[in-house]
């Protein structure tokens, strides 16, 4: 997507093959600076300090990753010792283990000569497939939001349509496009009005920070509010539709997502509003039923809350404290929302219904 006019993407293989380029999400929106990660132990400090996130991109970077730790030592021991590495990272986001699968899957029965160039070509491959894979769902998304508007009171017409989103589910992280918010770039781009209610996203504020930004950047009308506030927008008929992200859903159609979605789709639920959630198929995990029972939630640091990060008067990104000193914070950084909470699930195969019936009529190939 576009920044200052130019088309970005949020990972890259640079000249040499030997570095992999990331923009660095912690200083936006203040500052866009780009990093260069040269090795294993760099790819797995940029997940874990959320220089770049977001699960696909997670996935993307854990697969280059491994490329990263296989051109330092292609053997055997390193191959195990990297993957353990980076999927120890962020527990959540099941793309992470999904990626790292794939590229030790690829590599594995190759000597260890081939290893390095392979892993990356299976990186680029998996970068390619989400690109792909998100701007399909922007696709299938956009159908969703045409139909929105059509179904509004004559009244209406005309009026923005106002779709409310959590967290960051943008290009930013993703390779490009994003989940949710790849339908409403689309519906940008195709001349159909959108207003997006961004919540804040406490505590690490990706909403005000990164969604904002890059919907900023594209053009797109966008307020930024409270967390608290998405509930009374509903009961005052603000918002037409919530459409957020996934970091991991269950056969079943329960999804997990930022903490907080959860109380989003309750609210949504009680007033009536469609609450979609949009995902890729590598942000499916078939293995697990309850979301609730089986998903491990990410416990992240409670400075997170205690503490919170601005620009200065004086042009310096800082931290501030919010919180007394001696206070206890505690910091789970993902929720699930049950399926039957759930409008829909747009995926880059279409719409289905939250369920492991909608899922297998989607990807009826799965065992
Ligand atoms: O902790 P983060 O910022 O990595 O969490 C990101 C989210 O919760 C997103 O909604 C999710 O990864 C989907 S991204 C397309």
């Amino acid at each position: 997507m576009n920044i200052d006019g130019k088309a970005w993407r949020t990972i890259w293989l640079e000249p040499g093959g030997r570095s992999v380029g990331v923009i660095d999400q912690t200083l936006l929106p203040h500052r866009f600076t780009t990093r260069s990660l040269t090795s294993c132990d760099e790819a797995a400090e940029a997940i874990c300090t959320m220089v770049v996130r977001g699960a696909p991109l997670i996935g993307v970077t854990g697969a280059y990753g491994l490329m990263l730790a296989l051109q330092a030592d292609p053997g055997d021991g390193a191959l195990e010792a990297a993957f353990a590495q980076l999927d120890a990272t962020r527990p959540t986001a099941i793309n992470l283990r999904w990626a790292l699968e794939r590229v030790r899957d690829r590599v594995r029965p190759l000597p260890p000569e081939q290893r390095a160039a392979a892993a990356g070509a299976e990186a680029a491959a998996i970068a390619e497939e989400d690109v792909a894979m998100c701007a399909a769902i922007g696709e299938h998304g956009l159908g969703l939001l045409q139909e929105l508007a059509a179904v509004r009171p004559a009244e209406r017409q005309g009026e923005p349509l106002n779709v409310l989103t959590h967290c960051n589910a943008g290009w930013i992280a993703t390779v490009d496009w994003g989940t949710a918010l790849a339908p409403i770039y689309k519906a940008h781009r195709a001349g159909l009005k959108v207003h997006v209610w961004v919540d804040e996203t406490r505590p690490r504020n990706q909403g005000a920070s990164l969604t904002a930004w890059e919907l900023g950047r594209e053009g797109v009308p966008h307020t930024v509010i409270a967390d608290n506030a998405g509930g009374h927008l509903m009961q005052h008929g603000r918002v037409d539709a919530v459409i957020v992200g996934t970091d991991r859903t269950t056969r079943s159609g329960d999804v997990c997502n930022k903490i907080g979605t959860y109380l989003k789709a309750l609210a949504a639920h009680d007033n009536g509003v469609p609450f979609y959630v949009a995902l890729p198929a590598s942000t499916i995990d078939w293995s697990t039923s309850d979301g609730v029972a089986e998903i491990p939630i990410e416990a992240r640091s409670a400075r997170e809350l205690t503490h919170i990060q601005g620009l200065g008067a004086d042009g310096a990104i800082t931290a501030v404290r919010l919180t007394p000193e001696g206070s206890e914070a505690f910091n789970p950084a993902f929720d699930v929302t049950p399926a039957r909470l759930v409008t829909a699930l747009i995926t880059e195969r279409g719409v289905a219904p939250a369920s492991e019936a909608g899922l297998r009529g989607l990807y009826g190939e799965r065992p």
